[in-house]
């Protein structure tokens, strides 16, 4: 039985306290945060955590994200804080920057996937915090079944697991669309591990430069450090395409695209910053902002729509357009058309 607990009109101490038991009693909570919705459980209790994969149908060696809601939190999870980490924290937190750090010994394996790293963030959202402070760090993946789109509305979380989590949270749509940046500080230079909310240019400024990690533009890849890259991802059932290279010329190519394979039978979506003759459309905005926000609902929204193909419009990669890129990538497998 899921129980959808109302707060799309903002906090509610008395509801929040009902979910917080739920997380202390070893049960799954799906919740908002500013970057899309998670799906809570326990972090120091293992088989509070297993049950996160289960549910999700995750791999047991891709580990979740801590998150908490006070920085003293992070002395108990990680066994050392470097320097960059707490500029970083004083920055950015709580706010879309999971930072990943040696772990503790009060973290179960279950939760870093047997590493002896842990990933931490402090999420920017009333709801998620006021969660954290009423119950305890909590362990959180995306609250979607393995390989689909993130969720960032509390219908995508009902869509995937109505009926085999305790509760979900429904606070609205999720501000910023795209999960937290990934930055690694335990090896020998800061590493980016994944893009996301929080541009990388901004980290920059702070901690100065920081390396890419190849997997974050590549092929998918088999290695240790950064688990999560090797899976399939953001996956709707249609086949998705990104075109890529100059605006005007992208635009042309996406028209062409949408001719050559109407003529082959197939029902096309497409999802772009501006209007474009197709079986079904998703206007993605105009900003960078905006785009990043709508991209997991696109997906989603255009498969339901029954679509066979979808055709994503490529975007800059500067700020919130790296991470919006890295995820409509992967969510066609790289598969790329360049314009
Ligand atoms: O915005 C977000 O980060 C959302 C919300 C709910 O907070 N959470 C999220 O979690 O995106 P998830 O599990 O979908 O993605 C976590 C990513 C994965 O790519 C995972 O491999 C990586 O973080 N990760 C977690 N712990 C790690 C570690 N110790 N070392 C390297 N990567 C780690
Ligand atoms: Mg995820």
């Amino acid at each position: 039985m899921t129980v959808v607990i109302n707060m799309r009109d903002g906090l509610d101490e008395r509801k929040i306290r009902i979910a917080a038991r739920f997380i202390l009693e070893e049960k799954l909570v799906a919740f908002p945060t500013e970057t899309v919705y998670g799906l809570g459980a326990d972090a120091l209790n293992a088989s509070a955590v297993k049950r996160i994969f289960e549910a999700k149908g995750r791999p047991a060696d891709n580990p979740l994200i801590i998150h908490i809601a006070d920085f003293n939190d992070l002395k108990r999870l990680a066994r050392e804080i470097p320097e960059e980490a707490r500029l970083l924290a004083e920055k950015f937190w709580p706010g879309p920057l999971t930072l990943v750090l040696p772990r503790s010994e009060e973290v179960p394996d279950v939760t870093t996937g047997g590493l002896d790293t842990v990933a931490v963030r402090m999420p920017a959202h009333p709801i998620a915090l006021s969660l954290i402070r009423a119950s305890t760090p909590v362990a959180a993946p995306s609250a979607n079944i393995s390989g689909r789109p993130s969720p960032t509305l509390a219908e995508h979380v009902i869509d995937d697991f109505y009926g085999r989590i305790e509760a979900i949270i429904d606070g609205g749509e999720t501000k910023v669309g795209v999960e937290s940046t990934v930055i690694d500080l335990t090896s020998e230079r800061p590493t980016l591990l994944r893009p996301g909310g929080l541009p990388l240019e901004e980290i920059e400024n702070v901690i100065g430069e920081v390396e890419i990690h190849p997997a974050v533009k590549g092929k998918l890849v088999d290695i240790a450090r950064a688990p999560g890259m090797k899976y399939r991802h953001y996956s709707p059932n249609a086949q998705v395409v990104v075109v890529e290279g100059p605006r005007e010329r992208v635009r042309a190519k996406i028209r062409e695209l949408v001719k050559e394979y109407r003529s082959e039978g197939l029902r096309v979506g497409v999802m772009a910053t501006e209007e474009t003759e197709a079986d079904a459309f998703f206007h993605l905005g105009k900003t960078t902002e905006e785009v990043a926000r709508n991209l997991f609902k696109a997906l989603r929204e255009l498969d339901r729509r029954g679509v066979d193909v979808i055709i994503g419009e490529g975007i800059e990669e500067k700020g919130l357009g790296l991470a919006v890129m890295n995820r409509l990538r992967k969510a066609a497998g790289y598969r790329i058309v360049r314009a």
